[in-house]
């Protein structure tokens, strides 16, 4: 089989790139290892910035999300029991919609398969070879069947698990990386949230998050150590966690029966270059950031809209000058989103070690200072909406 480009993964990344190069007439194949199934119900992010918000309007896809998701103005964040709140519209004009990415991933794939698209799910043995020369080739195996996928390019959108990022020789990549000493455990309960915007909250005991899916369903979190196991936390010990967390005067939490859990290790990780010869990387198969700035998915989107140009200005004008500076442009992107993310983190976590005391009493002070000033309220309201795409 021949295309233009050859797509590895079917998560968010891979399918709305394959939709942007359909719209500008480049012809791909989307290889996913999992099940359509599978895919659509991995429950992850929730929040899309406003510039992702606006990209799938304009590309199409956004008019379930326009329906169906919370925009909201505002985010609360609160240190024991004393809470500041972030006015997003009123400090950068912008806002930021909750909406579920298996949702996003949902409208995605029905979109590629009516218009067409060619999505293959449930592949395997998938291995990429000749990324050097003018003729990648992508090897994988469908049904039981060994098939050659060949293309002009080759995106990595494979996730951080994937396979693409060890096609780029290791002497020519670095990789940078930090592997934070706790992990989120995650949960979805058929409850109205207790909140109408999110609230990040850090309590002694730990990190809490409160956000949501729908008025009827509630999306929270607790900080947990990185390899907990579910089996030590019943429903009840999660629910009186969360109440003791994200307690403040006036504040009451809702409960209800929860239908998902899960626990997720947190790290901060790039690997540089997101180009090698035909190879573009995109997503987490490049750069993975702690989920506290909710930033994961819309960097997914931000790399994507820029490869789908890139490589639509190559057809179009024969210009190289997208491809040759993608790995830069988004670099840059992704370590103030890094930065973000990381400093999000550090402001909202419990720590510790020798230095805990000290670092909660500098977590205090930040969190004051977020309160009491307008600048500091909008360097977070900024980079949490999300600075202009391109
Ligand atoms: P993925 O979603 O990982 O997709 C990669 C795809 O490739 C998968 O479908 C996988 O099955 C497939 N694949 C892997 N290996 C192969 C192979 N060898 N062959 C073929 N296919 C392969 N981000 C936000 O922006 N906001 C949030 O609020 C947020 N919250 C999060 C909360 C949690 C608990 C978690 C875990 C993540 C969160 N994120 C958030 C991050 C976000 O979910 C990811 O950044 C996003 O999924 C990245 O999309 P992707 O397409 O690059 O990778
Ligand atoms: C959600 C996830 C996040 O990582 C975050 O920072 C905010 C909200 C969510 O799943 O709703």
């Amino acid at each position: 089989m021949r295309t233009q480009v050859a797509i590895v993964g079917g998560g968010p990344a891979g399918l709305l790139l394959s939709h942007l190069l359909h719209l500008q007439g480049v012809d791909s194949v989307v290889l996913e290892r999992r099940s359509a199934e599978y895919v659509q119900q991995r429950v992850r992010a929730g929040v899309l910035e406003q510039g992702t918000v606006d990209l799938l309007t304009e590309a199409g896809v956004g008019e379930r999300m326009r329906r169906e998701g919370e925009v909201h103005n505002g985010v609360h964040i609160q240190f024991d029991e004393d809470r500041v709140h972030i006015p997003f519209k009123e400090l950068t004009g912008r806002a930021i919609t909750v909406y579920g990415q298996q949702e996003v991933v949902k409208d995605l794939t029905e979109r590629r398969l009516a218009d067409g698209g060619r999505v293959l799910f449930e592949v395997d043995d998938v291995r990429v070879a000749g990324v050097d020369t003018d003729d990648p080739v992508v090897h994988y195996t469908h049904e039981g069947v060994p098939h050659e996928l060949h293309a002009d390019f080759v995106a990595g959108c494979d996730g951080f698990h994937g396979i693409c990022r060890d096609a780029i020789p290791a002497d020519v990549r670095t990789v940078y990386e930090r592997v934070y000493p706790f992990g989120w455990l995650g949960i979805l309960a058929d409850v109205p949230p207790s909140s109408d915007e999110l609230i990040y909250a850090n309590n002694a005991n730990g990190f809490a998050l409160l956000s949501m899916r729908s008025a009827t369903i509630s999306r929270m979190y607790l900080q947990v150590a990185p390899e907990e196991s579910l089996d030590r936390w019943p429903d009840e010990r999660i629910w009186a966690e969360l109440s003791t967390r994200l307690g403040a005067p006036g504040f009451t939490l809702q409960q209800g029966p929860i239908f998902d859990k899960s626990v997720t290790a947190m790290r901060s990780f790039v690997a540089e270059p997101l180009r090698y010869g035909r190879l573009f990387l995109a997503g987490d198969s490049a750069h993975i950031v702690p989920p506290t700035g909710a930033k994961g998915l819309n960097l997914a989107v931000s790399d994507v809209d820029r490869l789908a140009e890139s490589i639509a200005d190559y057809y179009r004008t024969g210009s190289e000058t997208g491809i040759d500076t993608y790995s830069a442009a988004c670099l840059e992107r992704v370590w103030r989103v890094q930065h973000f993310s990381w400093w999000m983190t550090s402001m909202t976590h419990r720590f510790e070690g020798p230095d805990a005391a000290f670092d909660r009493r500098l977590q205090r002070s930040q969190f004051d200072y977020l309160g009491r000033s307008a600048a500091s309220a909008t360097t977070l309201a900024e980079n949490y909406v999300g600075l202009p795409l391109r």
